[in-house]
């Protein structure tokens, strides 16, 4: 009965999120602990089928994967739902929950926080008939292949790339992407590297969850697991490099969706955007116990076809060369 509320709860979140509104949400502390511990009662009896007890965060993932209108089932990882014609979001994806890997990053509120902006994006999304998707940084693999599912079948010809530095996440992700079905060019590189020539100006869609926390320098060039949250300097070393990157990979209609931290100056980092000829809006912005995310969605300048519903600059603090034409 509880599971029957609280998926239809989501369901309703789900279809506010279908309209073409922006969603900025604010998710307060006491609010994100209640939601944690529904999540926690909600989920007691469900195990992975090797037996073991979902943790903490494979939990999450399993609430953010319900957001995308599966329902729990108890005693079962994998859920398989038939896609009702009337339903809003596409469904029919065998979902497995990724179980990870030690090195590789775990789905978690800042992933959750992009997916949610693609969801509120996703009419403007459906209607960009992008060919050409983009990941860097994949983890594993959990937004690339929310991407695919919520572009679904309305967006068939789709290809996606992604890319990685840590070699484990190349490999989870795989696992990931197919276990949904979805295929896509996995790279093990550094942001792009290598594959700029190939794919400059093609990408009408890019997504990242960049390294953001404000670490050592040192920690920026470490291996492994460490790499998905190093960030350097106010946690800008890495942004600061796929900022380029994007911009050279993006097509002439292209858009980026990227996290950041209100400690990584956001307004600063649409001001190097604006300089490169793109506009900007906050797609998503939520404040949790640890950290104040933004989702900003980026387009380059006299492209209106996106504007509609955009959240202003000046009501979110931001100066106005952040806002939209
Ligand atoms: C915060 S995690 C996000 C993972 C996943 N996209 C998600 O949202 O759950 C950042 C990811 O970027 C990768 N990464 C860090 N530096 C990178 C670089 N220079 N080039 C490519 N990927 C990088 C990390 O290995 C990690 O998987």
């Amino acid at each position: 009965m509880v599971q029957e509320e609280e998926a239809e709860k989501l369901e309703e979140r789900l279809r506010k999120l279908g309209v073409d509104e922006p969603m900025v949400e604010d998710v307060k502390e006491d609010e994100a602990d209640d939601d944690d511990d529904a999540d926690t009662e909600g989920d007691k009896e469900t195990i992975a089928n090797d037996g073991s007890k979902q943790s903490r965060s494979e939990q999450k993932s399993h609430k953010a994967i319900m957001k995308l209108g599966l329902k729990p089932v108890i005693g079962a990882s994998r859920i398989n739902i038939e896609r009702n014609k009337n339903d809003m979001f596409p469904r029919g994806a065998d979902i497995r929950l990724v179980s990870g890997h030690p090195e590789v990053y775990e789905p978690c509120d800042d992933s959750f926080a992009l997916v949610d902006a693609l969801l509120a994006d996703r009419g403007n999304l459906l209607n960009h008939k992008a060919r050409f998707c983009m990941e860097i940084g994949c983890g594993s693999g959990y937004v690339i292949t929310s991407l695919a599912i919520i572009l679904g079948k309305e967006n068939s010809g789709v290809h996606y790339f992604t890319s990685d530095i840590n070699p484990d996440a190349t490999r989870v992700t795989q696992k990931t992407l197919f276990a949904h079905g979805v295929h896509a060019e996995i790279i093990n590189t550094n942001i792009a590297s290598g594959l700029q020539k190939r794919l400059v100006g093609m990408m009408d869609v890019i997504v990242v969850n960049p390294p953001y926390v404000p670490t050592s320098e040192e920690e920026v060039n470490c291996k492994g697991i460490t790499v998905s949250w190093a960030g350097g300097h106010n946690g800008r070393t890495v942004i600061d490099r796929i900022l380029p990157v994007v911009d050279e990979l993006l097509s002439d209609r292209g858009w980026l969706y990227m996290v950041t931290l209100k400690a990584n100056n956001p307004s600063q980092i649409c001001l190097v955007m604006r300089k490169k000829g793109y506009a900007s809006r906050i797609v998503v912005q939520r404040s949790t116990e640890e950290e104040s995310l933004l989702v900003i969605k980026f387009w380059r300048e006299g492209l209106d076809d996106v504007n509609d519903g955009n959240i202003t600059s000046s009501s979110l603090g931001f100066g106005s060369w952040f806002g939209r034409k």
